[in-house]
């Protein structure tokens, strides 16, 4: 069996782990034994590839503490502060790769995520570390001095690895289809980090029976909403499938939801649906309630919720308890997803490794010295639209800058 000694190593060459690996400073040889990122998958940062429609929401100019879930609030707050989206915004740009923000403070590459692989990998060699694809983690030992002795099996061969560092960045659950496992989640417990539950976020919502009928009847009607579970809303589009409810403020809400907890959806927001039709009564007493509606929503939505309604006659057939029923229908429509389309479709990994045991500044075990996690395998999670690539930026600078300080 081959062995090799190296300074990092870094399990998962995705957004945090790469990124990771360009910023370390480390101090002895260059080389391949500097430091070395592995990856099971045949191409790294395959979610990076994929993302923003193949543009890479890499940030978003709005990162705020608030707009991340997880069980400790505060924990992500040190790390985004230290490499904000301000620094990642400069390395692109010193990178020569043009962007723009598309909306909500969204920033995406002009031309293609590859962009953002090809700075991640280019950091990375610049730093002295290899990169190992195709390598499938065996074993994972602490040596009883200090530092883990890992083997992976890469082109048939096993390697022992020894290393002073372990830096977990191997994702989440989601997307398995592209290289998403629980192996984060299984050192952690190994090492003795508890884990809080995981479930899928960022995700289309699921409907059976009537509502399923009816999303499935207006599947391809995209409409803006303001959509809200308890005291969180977001007003983005929303999308109806032939599964139940997708777009953005259904994804952002997906996060916040539990199961058996109705949502209400407003599908007019800023608008006032009944005093609109009332007002329009006295004008065009004449025309038909979905076609006055259609005004407001998009044609096949509004003549589904009239179908629904009853409402087939003109303004003037309609009473005012008809058009005040009709308006909480529009803005107060409240409806219990069965469930979500799960880890094959989520964006991201809620819950995870549980902060309370590491330091927000390095993402350090607090236990076990050289054990670091960072990215979507620790319980943050942000909001859609840049949120997540930003905490992978910013929690795998944190752990570079401590492992580059004590080596
Ligand atoms: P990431 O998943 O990027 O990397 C983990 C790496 O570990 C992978 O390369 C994987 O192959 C590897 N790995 C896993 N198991 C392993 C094992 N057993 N052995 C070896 N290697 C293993 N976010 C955002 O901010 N803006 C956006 O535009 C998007 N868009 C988007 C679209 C889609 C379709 C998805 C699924 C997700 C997004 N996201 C996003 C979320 C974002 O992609 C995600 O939060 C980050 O990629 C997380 O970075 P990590 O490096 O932590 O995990």
């Amino acid at each position: 069996m081959a062995s090799l000694t190296t300074q990092c190593l870094i399990i998962g060459a995705g957004a945090a782990g790469l990124h990771c690996a360009g910023k370390l400073a480390l101090g002895g040889d260059a080389g391949p034994t500097r430091a070395l990122v592995i990856d099971h998958a045949k191409r790294p940062a395959e979610k990076v590839r994929i993302s923003g429609g193949g543009r890479c929401n890499f940030t978003n100019l709005e990162i705020d503490p608030k707009r991340f879930l997880s069980t400790n609030p505060h924990f992500c707050k040190s790390a985004l502060k230290r490499y904000s989206h301000w620094d990642f915004i400069s390395e692109v740009a010193t990178h020569g790769i043009a962007y723009h923000e598309k909306t909500l403070g969204q920033l995406f590459c002009d031309e293609s995520a590859q962009q953002i692989i090809d700075m991640l990998m280019d950091q990375a060699q610049k730093a002295g570390a290899a990169v190992w694809l195709n390598t499938v983690v065996e074993d994972i030992e602490a040596i009883a001095t200090g530092g883990f002795l890992v083997t992976v099996r890469r082109d048939g061969m096993s390697t022992r690895i020894t290393t002073q560092n372990l830096v977990v960045a191997c994702g989440g659950l989601s997307i398995p289809k592209i290289g998403a496992t629980g192996l984060g989640y299984r050192i952690a417990t190994q090492f003795g980090h508890s884990l809080i539950d995981t479930r899928p976020g960022l995700v289309p919502l699921t409907f059976s029976g009537d509502l399923l009928d009816h999303t499935k009847a207006l599947s391809g009607v995209a409409t803006p909403t303001s959509v809200s579970v308890d005291r969180t809303s977001f007003d983005e589009g929303m999308l109806f499938t032939h599964r139940g409810l997708s777009g953005p403020s259904i994804l952002q809400i997906s996060s916040y939801w539990r199961e058996s907890t109705p949502i209400t959806v407003d599908l007019a927001p800023g608008q006032n649906v009944a005093t609109q039709l009332m007002a329009r009564r006295q004008s065009s007493p004449k025309k038909q309630v979905k076609s006055v509606l259609a005004e407001i929503l998009p044609a096949r939505l509004a003549e589904a919720v009239c179908a629904e309604q009853r409402l087939d006659g003109t303004l003037a057939d309609t009473g005012n308890k008809a058009l005040d029923t009709l308006g909480r229908r529009v803005h107060q429509w409240q409806i219990l997803p069965t469930g979500t389309e799960g880890y094959r479709t989520a964006e991201v990994t809620l819950g995870g490794v549980d902060t309370n045991q590491l330091s927000s500044k390095t993402m350090q075990s607090a236990h076990i010295k050289g054990l670091y996690f960072i990215g979507e395998v620790v319980d943050v999670t942000g909001w859609l639209g840049g949120y997540n690539f930003q905490w992978a930026w910013s929690s795998a600078w944190a752990a570079a800058k401590a492992v580059s300080a004590e080596n």
